[in-house]
C-alpha cells in the first residue's frame, strides 16, 4: 500500500469514528430539551392546579359567607337606652347620661321622664344644678324645672323628651323619638 492510500484510509478512519460520537452529542440535546419542556410542563401544570385553589377556596369562602346568619340590628336595638332598673333612681332626682345627651327625672310622685340636654333657646348643654334644684343654661340664664318646664326665658319651650318604657322592672329610653313640645303634660310622664 502506497502512503498516499494509507494517509487516505486512515482520514475515513477517523471520520468514522466521529460521526457516532456527533451523533451521540446531537441525542444528548434532543434529550435535554425534551427535558425540559417536560419540566416547564409539569411546572405549568402545578402552577394552574395552585390557581385553581386558590380561586376555590375564594369561591368556598364568598359562599359561606354569603350564607353566614347575620346578628339582626334593627333600629329600635341601636336607639334604646337601658337606663337600669327602677330602683336605682329615687324619687326627685335627676340622672344625667352621657351616652344619650340626656336626664333621666324622677318626679316626686315615681314617674319618670327623659329630658334632652340642648336648651331650646340655642341649643347650649344645659346642666342640672342640684342645689336650686332646676337646670340652668350658662349661655343665656334660661331656667328649666325637673319636669323640663321654662321657668325663665328666653328658652321658648321646655326641654324636648324622649319616650320612657318600663319592662320587667327595667327603665328604657327610646332615643330614635325625640318629641318638642309647647307645655308640660302629665300625659308626657311613665309611671312604673
Ligand atoms: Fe340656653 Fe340661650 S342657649 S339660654
Amino acid at each position: 500500500m502506497t502512503k498516499s492510500r494509507k494517509r487516505s484510509s486512515r482520514k475515513q478512519d477517523r471520520k468514522s469514528q466521529e460521526t457516532p460520537k456527533g451523533l451521540k452529542e446531537t441525542d444528548s440535546n434532543v434529550a435535554d430539551a425534551t427535558g425540559l419542556a417536560d419540566s416547564r410542563r409539569s411546572f405549568l401544570g402545578r402552577l394552574w392546579l395552585g390557581l385553581a385553589g386558590v380561586a376555590l377556596v375564594e369561591i368556598v369562602w364568598i359562599v359561606l359567607n354569603f350564607l353566614r346568619p347575620r346578628a339582626s340590628v334593627t333600629p329600635s336595638d341601636s336607639n334604646v337606652l337601658v337606663a337600669g332598673p327602677i330602683d336605682r333612681f329615687e324619687p326627685s332626682t335627676v340622672t344625667a347620661f352621657q351616652e344619650g345627651r340626656l336626664y333621666l327625672s324622677r318626679l316626686q310622685d315615681g314617674g319618670f321622664l327623659a329630658l334632652s340636654r340642648e336648651c331650646t333657646h340655642l341649643g347650649c348643654t344645659v346642666p342640672w344644678v342640684d342645689g336650686e334644684n332646676r337646670f340652668v343654661c350658662p349661655c343665656h340664664s334660661s331656667a328649666y324645672d325637673d319636669k323640663g318646664a321654662v321657668l325663665s326665658p328666653p328658652a321658648p319651650r321646655p326641654l324636648d323628651f324622649y319616650p320612657v318604657r318600663i319592662e320587667n322592672g327595667i327603665v328604657k329610653v327610646d332615643l330614635s323619638k325625640p318629641t318638642r313640645r309647647r307645655s308640660f303634660e302629665y300625659t308626657q310622664v311613665t309611671r312604673p
